[in-house]
């Protein structure tokens, strides 16, 4: 297949890109480069730098690649920016998503494959988190996906658009071998801090909160690995392709979860192989907005598209991590 990758050169986007061309699938890339970094793709995919804000551009890629499937990544991603900044939060995810979903229309209706969040259920006691889970997004990003979900729902009833939204848990690690791997402009996710945190560019970790009605005290969070994630977006792909779905939601994630306190502990058990000391680290109040225990219930995906997660051992995924910041201690721009 023909696949146009949205946002293709970002942390989820660029691992996609990886895993659609070892499945043999062909791959152009449209993305504004804001976030993303052209040094993330394989020197031989077409990167057409483009921002889904100029609908014309739209458009026109659109009619030159005439791609027989989307894959859409491009977002604003983090949770307390859009907060501060609700109208470039609306603006990018939700007009951006509405460009391209008009563009579609008006070329070719081809299948989509749209990046959601956990982030859509807010917090919620009904864990494992089902699918069908009352959708109360406690912060503007998860409001941009979910308006962006519903718009793509109206765009599969007018028009027929065939769709898998896929609603990611906690995203992380690397692809082996540490050529690409997470590189965000502002860092707040636990391992990456870890990570930079044993390269001694951060003083200690903040373990945020440790009075949470879980085992040990710490948030629990469903950790994915990129790769596996990469996988779902390719079996998604291949199966709207195949006409075995044409409108489906799916959570990825591993189905259980591990607390803070135990993703800082494979860390110190990773980085203790080279020699190491364990990381500093404090326990800081408790971070607005987090929610004692966020875990997938991922059985749909694994009975409907065969998702069968590679990483599932907390050490391996940290691991895969560890070597990508090791390797690129100041990212792709290092
Ligand atoms: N944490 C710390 N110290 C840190 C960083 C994080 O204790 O320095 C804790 C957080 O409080 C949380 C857990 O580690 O309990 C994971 O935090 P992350 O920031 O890595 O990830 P989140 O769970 O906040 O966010 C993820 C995705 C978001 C998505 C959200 C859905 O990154 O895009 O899940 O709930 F919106």
């Amino acid at each position: 297949m023909k696949l146009l990758v949205v946002g293709g050169a970002g942390y989820i986007g660029s691992h996609t890109v990886r895993q659609l061309r070892a499945a043999g699938h062909e791959v152009v890339v449209l993305d504004n480069l804001t976030g993303g970094h052209a040094q993330a793709l394989p020197a031989d995919v077409a990167c057409v730098r483009g921002d889904l804000l100029d609908a014309e551009a739209v458009r026109t890629v659109l009619e030159a690649h005439r791609p027989d499937a989307i894959i859409h990544f491009a977002a604003l991603i983090e949770v307390g920016e859009s907060m501060g900044a609700p109208g470039r939060y609306y603006c990018n995810n939700v007009v951006g998503s509405l460009n391209l979903l008009d563009a579609i229309v008006q070329t070719r209706v081809v299948p989509l494959v749209f990046s959601s969040t956990a982030a859509v259920y807010g917090t919620t006691d009904n864990v494992p988190i089902p699918e069908d889970a009352p959708l109360h997004p406690e912060s503007v990003y998860g409001e941009t996906k979910l308006m962006t979900e519903r718009m793509i729902q109206a765009f599969h009833a007018a028009h027929a658009l065939p769709f898998v939204v896929l609603r990611y848990f906690n995203v992380c690690g690397a692809a082996p071998g540490g050529e690409i791997g997470e590189d965000h402009t502002n860092k707040t996710h636990l391992i990456e801090l870890a990570c930079l945190t044993a390269l001694g560019q951060r003083e200690k970790m903040m373990i945020f909160g440790d009075d949470y009605p879980t085992p040990d005290g710490t948030c629990i969070r469903d950790y994915v690995h990129v790769q596996d994630l990469a996988d779902a977006h390719v079996l998604a792909v291949e199966a709207l392709e195949r006409g075995q779905m044409s409108a489906a939601t799916y959570n990825v994630g591993l189905g259980h979860g591990f607390s803070v306190r135990e993703v800082l502990g494979a860390v110190d058990a990773v980085i203790a192989e080279e020699g190491l000391p364990p990381l500093p680290r404090e326990i800081a109040p408790r971070r607005a907005g987090d929610p004692p225990r966020l875990v997938a219930d991922a059985r749909r995906i694994v009975e409907d598209l065969g998702f069968q997660p590679q990483f599932t051992d907390l050490k391996e995924i940290v691991r895969t991590a560890w070597e990508w910041h090791r390797s690129h201690p100041h990212g792709f721009e290092g």
